[in-house]
C-alpha cells in the first residue's frame, strides 16, 4: 500500500508469541512454511486452512451515525422527486425528523437497533467503526446515545471509536449561538466528568459545519472547547457550501474531517501539510447527487484519504465493500487505493493505526477471510459480500 497512513505507523511493540500466547494480537506475518517451523511444538485452538483464499485486514468504517430511531424512507422517494437534502432539512424533516424518534425511544430500543446495525456491517467485513451521536442534540437525548454506544463495547465484537456529535444540527427553538454556548457550558463539562470517572470512553468531537447550521465561528469554538478535554477533532465539512472548513480542521489540528465535496484547493493543501485524514462518503455522494470529492487531487497532494459508510438515515448503507465500489467507480480510486483507504487510513483517521487497519505482528488480529484467489473480488462485486467473506475475526475470534 503506498498511502501515507501507512508509512506513519509507529513502530508497534509487537509481543512475544511465546508469553502471550491469547491476547487477540496477531504472532507472525509470512511464508506458511516459516511460521509452521516457529510454532512447531505449539497447540492451537483452531486452524483454518486458507488455500487459495485471501486474507486481509478488517475494514475500517471512519463514519457512521449508528444510533437511531424512525427510518426516513419516504424522503427518498422526496429526494428521487427532486427536493434537496438542505430543502428537506429546513421544512422539519432530515435530522429533526429522526431527533424527534430518537429522544422518544428508550435506551433498551435504542441499543437492540444498534446491535443489529453493528452485526450487519461486522458480517459486511467491518471490524472497527466510527459511531457518532447526534440525533438527541439536548443533553439528555446526547448521553442516552453514547451510553448505548457504550453498551455495545461489551455486547458486540466489533471495535467502537465513539463520537460525541452534539453539534449535528441546531435544535429547533435556538439559535445556532444558544446551541453553541449550551454545548460548551453544559455539555462538554458533563462529557469531561464521565470520561474522568471511566463511566464513558467518549474518543472524537464533531460539528456539522454548514451553512444554515453551525458556522466557522461556531464550529471553532465546539472544536476548540472539545480538544480541551482531550477529544480528537474530527468534523463534518465543506459538504454542500464551501466553508472553508478544511483550513480551519488543519489549523485546530484536526485529525480528520468528513465530506469535503466543496473543500477548496487551500483547504487541500492545509490538511495534506497538518496530517489531517480525509474522509471521503461516496454513498452520500451518491445517494444526494453531489458533486464527487476531488480524491484524486487530494491523494496527489498526499492527503490521507480514508472512507466511510456515513450509515445514517439518509444513506443506508452498512457495506464497506460497496462503498470501495463507489469510491473507485465514482471518485476514481485505484482498488490498491481503496483497499489502504478502508483499512489503514481509516484507522488513522479514528486515531487507531498503531493498533488497527494492517497486518502486521503485534497489531490486533482483525481480519477477512476472502473466498477468492484475488481479494480485488472484494470491490469488483457490488453487493453480496456475505458470500465472499467465508470469515471475519476479531481480537483472533472467528465471528
Ligand atoms: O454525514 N451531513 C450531516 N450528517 C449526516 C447526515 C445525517 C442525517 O441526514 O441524518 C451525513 O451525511
Ligand atoms: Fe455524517
Amino acid at each position: 500500500m503506498n498511502q501515507r497512513g501507512a508509512q506513519m505507523l509507529s513502530p508497534c511493540p509487537g509481543p512475544n508469541p511465546a508469553q502471550h500466547p491469547g491476547d487477540g494480537c496477531i504472532k507472525a506475518v509470512g511464508q506458511a512454511d516459516v511460521i509452521r517451523n516457529q510454532f512447531s511444538g505449539a497447540t492451537f485452538e483452531r486452524i483454518i486452512d486458507c488455500s487459495g483464499k485471501c486474507v486481509l485486514p478488517g475494514l475500517v468504517d471512519a463514519h457512521t451515525h449508528p444510533v437511531w430511531a424512525g427510518d426516513r424512507v419516504h424522503e427518498f422517494a422526496m429526494k428521487l422527486a427532486g427536493a434537496s437534502y438542505m430543502e428537506i432539512h429546513q421544512a422539519g424533516g432530515g435530522i429533526h425528523f429522526t431527533v424527534e424518534h430518537t429522544r422518544k425511544a428508550t435506551e433498551d430500543e435504542l441499543s437492540r437497533a444498534l446491535q443489529q446495525r453493528l452485526e450487519r456491517m461486522l458480517r459486511a467485513g467491518s471490524t472497527l467503526v466510527e459511531c457518532k451521536s447526534g440525533y438527541g442534540l439536548d443533553l439528555e437525548t446526547e448521553l442516552k446515545m453514547l451510553r448505548v454506544i457504550e453498551r455495545a463495547r461489551t455486547s458486540v465484537d466489533i471495535g467502537i471509536s465513539s463520537t460525541y456529535c452534539g453539534a449535528h444540527a441546531v435544535p429547533r427553538g435556538k439559535t445556532a449561538t444558544e446551541a453553541t454556548d449550551d454545548i460548551i457550558n453544559n455539555h462538554l463539562p458533563k462529557l469531561k466528568e464521565l470520561k474522568l470517572s471511566g463511566e464513558m470512553h467518549v474518543n472524537n468531537i464533531d460539528v456539522f459545519c454548514e451553512k444554515g447550521v453551525f458556522d466557522l465561528e461556531s464550529t471553532r469554538r465546539i472544536l476548540e472547547a472539545g480538544k480541551e478535554i482531550g477529544l480528537q477533532i474530527n468534523f463534518h465539512g465543506d459538504e454542500l457550501h464551501p466553508m472553508k472548513s478544511a483550513e480551519l480542521g488543519a489549523e485546530l489540528g484536526a485529525r480528520a474531517i468528513s465530506h469535503l465535496e466543496e473543500v477548496s484547493d487551500e483547504g487541500i493543501v492545509a490538511m495534506a501539510r497538518a496530517n489531517c485524514a480525509a474522509v471521503l462518503l461516496p454513498t452520500t455522494a451518491y445517494m444526494l447527487r453531489l458533486k464527487q470529492p476531488q480524491a484524486r487531487k487530494m491523494l496527489e497532494e498526499g492527503v490521507i484519504v480514508a472512507l466511510g459508510s456515513d450509515f445514517n438515515p439518509n444513506a443506508y448503507c452498512f457495506s464497506m465493500p460497496m462503498v470501495m465500489h463507489l469510491a473507485c467507480v465514482n471518485m476514481k480510486m485505484s482498488m490498491n487505493e481503496a483497499l489502504a483507504a478502508a483499512t489503514i487510513n481509516a484507522a488513522y483517521a479514528l486515531g487507531k493505526s498503531d493498533t488497527h487497519g494492517s497486518l502486521e505482528v503485534g497489531k490486533q488480529g482483525d481480519l477477512l477471510i476472502i473466498n477468492s484467489s484475488r481479494w480485488e473480488h472484494l470491490i469488483y462485486q457490488f453487493g453480496g459480500h456475505e458470500a465472499l467473506i467465508n470469515y471475519v475475526i476479531v481480537k483472533g475470534k472467528v465471528i
